[in-house]
């Protein structure tokens, strides 16, 4: 079966957590990391890795002795990340609220960058909350979490953690287009 009927067949059996029918594009992934400095940034965490739509451009501009440790809780794309055996790619099968003790399960405390594509409109409210207050701990200081969105809907309670330091951008070679936040744990 193709990766993207595989995925639409995912998407419909488990919509409460999906949020689409399609992978990212090409064009929406490379958006999402365009502004990452590869260079410096040691430690990546990528929520909700579906196909590894995103992974993949991940994993094609880490450098040497960066890791990147992906959450993922559908059985079906948790097993097809592992099945990369990447050596810098860990892969979790663990909700993305866990992100603290997931970091200190391989001795670290701090992750440079978040990118989520996790659907946290529909997620339910006291987790997507918790999500969101995790992630902003769990980033260092000058860290960014990146999320997409088909919608500005969650742009309040991003600023409601982020304040001020968010920049918006669109991607309109999606499907649906794609708003991209760029949030900054400014101290
Ligand atoms: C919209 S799909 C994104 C897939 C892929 N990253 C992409 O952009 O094409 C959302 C993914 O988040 C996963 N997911 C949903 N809730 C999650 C949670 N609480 N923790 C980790 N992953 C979750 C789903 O299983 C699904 O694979």
């Amino acid at each position: 079966m193709s990766s993207r009927i595989k995925f639409f067949s995912e998407a419909l059996k488990n919509m409460n957590t999906f949020g689409t029918v399609a992978p990212s594009s090409r064009f929406l992934s490379k958006r999402m990391l365009r502004k990452i400095d590869f260079k410096n940034a040691k430690v990546f965490v990528e929520l909700g890795s579906g196909n590894g739509a995103i992974t993949a451009y991940i994993l094609e501009k880490l450098s040497p002795d960066s890791i990147l440790i992906c959450f993922e809780i559908n059985d079906y794309f948790y097993n097809q990340l592992i099945a990369l055996k990447h050596p810098q790619l860990i892969v979790v099968k663990s909700s993305a609220e866990n992100i603290k003790e997931e970091l200190n399960k391989q001795n670290l405390n701090k992750t440079d960058y978040i990118i989520s594509s996790l659907p946290l409109t529909i997620i339910p409210e006291n987790i997507s909350n918790l999500i969101l207050k995790k992630s902003f701990e769990a980033l260092v200081d000058n860290g960014t979490f990146i999320q997409y969105q088909y919608s500005l809907t969650y742009f309040k309670k991003l600023k409601r953690v982020f304040k001020e330091a968010i920049t918006l951008e669109f991607e309109l070679l999606n499907f649906p287009p794609a708003f991209i936040y760029s949030c900054k744990k400014v101290r």
